[in-house]
């Protein structure tokens, strides 16, 4: 295991929150799942609000009991490191891998590392590098075809120290713009805004933050979202990126180093973990019984789902979101389709199998 940065940076770093059931379980299943059950806040439904009252997605009564599970990404990274650990396994942090070599027969990484540079000689790469990272662009240009979408907005976020001003998730449409109200633990929010990509978090004073909030949460029953000290913000812009095939010869690319969801469906994390796990499958597979082929149907398993889960991740960001030049009749449009998804028992239901994670093409041949 390779990682340009230090261990505290990626054991502290706030990235995403929200664990699919299929995550939990192939965490608990990995026997990293001890203190994710202890600390983890179980939900069983999302609000979503628009023209001021709240409609709830009740997932256990949509999506056969299934449920989505809140505990961060960096304390997801502290349990696999030290279950690594635990097993003697080796992890290189501040270890900058600057190129791979022959991929598509024995490959090697070169890294820096302690001030030297050294060589790792691999059977397989597993890419989980990132969409800025190295592997993808080891395959050559005319073997990959990219697919992207850029969206013409970002999201402000913030953590707070405030308890969450609701028990679940609440997504906002708003005229002003989306809103999502989330959370990391019972005294911390995590809240978002849609803001233009370009926006300067400087112009973003805490107070000017509280009152947009306030705005786009705002409802008819006089709902109050308490505020708290902000103790981190920033700005991501939002896009839709699939890179096609997933694997070059004895490279396999996993989560972002392969495709980027816009986070409205808090799919980003869990569409990495369903990655690894056909990964892992096809290497145990080769391990086990010389088995070759699984490794060789990961890019077409995998770009099933990611292609299933980039539309969910489309469509709520499309249902959600205020774009530039909207009319009335866009306006109206999106709140026609928030209010079928919250009145039809089908449409809900369409959403609350997605959300809790659509089931993995093991489980759906069952
Ligand atoms: C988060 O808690 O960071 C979060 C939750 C739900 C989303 C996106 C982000 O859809």
């Amino acid at each position: 295991m390779l990682e340009s940065r230090t261990q505290e940076y990626v054991e502290q770093r706030v990235r995403a929150g929200v664990l699919e059931q299929g995550t939990v379980d192939l965490l608990t299943e990995s026997g990293v799942g001890a203190r994710l059950h202890r600390e983890g806040l179980v939900h069983h439904g999302i609000e979503l609000r628009f023209n001021c009252a709240g409609h709830r997605i009740d997932f256990a009564d949509l999506a056969g009991g299934k449920g989505i599970t809140i505990y961060a990404q960096h304390e997801v990274l502290k349990d696999l490191a030290a279950a690594r650990r635990a097993v003697g396994g080796a992890l290189f942090y501040t270890a900058e891998a600057v190129s791979v070599h022959d991929v598509e027969s024995a490959p090697t990484i070169r890294f820096e590392h302690g001030g030297k540079t050294e060589t790792l000689e691999c059977d397989f790469i597993a890419g989980c590098d990132g969409f800025h990272g190295i592997c993808r662009g080891a395959i050559p240009a005319n073997a990959l075809c990219i697919h992207e979408r850029v969206y013409p907005f970002g999201w402000l976020g913030i953590l707070a120290e405030v308890a969450p001003a609701s028990d679940e998730l609440i997504y906002s449409y708003h005229q002003r713009g989306f809103a999502l109200l989330s959370m990391r633990s019972p005294q911390i929010s995590r809240l978002y805004l849609q803001c233009d990509p370009e926006e300067d978090i400087a112009n973003w004073p805490d107070d000017r933050i509280w009152v947009e909030l306030r705005t786009r949460f705002q409802t008819h029953d006089g709902w109050h979202l308490a505020d708290g000290p902000i103790v981190q913000k920033g700005i991501t812009p939002m896009r839709s990126f699939v890179a096609e095939p997933m694997r070059h010869g004895n490279l396999f690319l996993l989560g972002d180093a392969a495709h980027i969801v816009p986070p409205t469906g808090a799919k980003g994390l869990n569409l990495a973990v369903a990655d690894v796990r056909v990964l892992t499958s096809g290497l145990v597979d080769f391990y086990k019984h010389g088995r070759r082929e699984r490794l060789d149907r990961y890019s077409h398993t995998c770009l099933r789902r990611v292609w299933k889960v980039q539309r969910f991740s489309w469509w709520m960001t499309s249902m959600l979101h205020r774009f530039p030049n909207e009319d009335s009749f866009q306006h109206h449009l999106h709140l026609a389709e928030l209010d079928y998804v919250t009145s039809s028992r089908a449409a809900s239901q369409s959403l609350a199998e997605n959300y809790v994670g659509l089931p993995f093409e093991d489980e759906a041949k069952k």
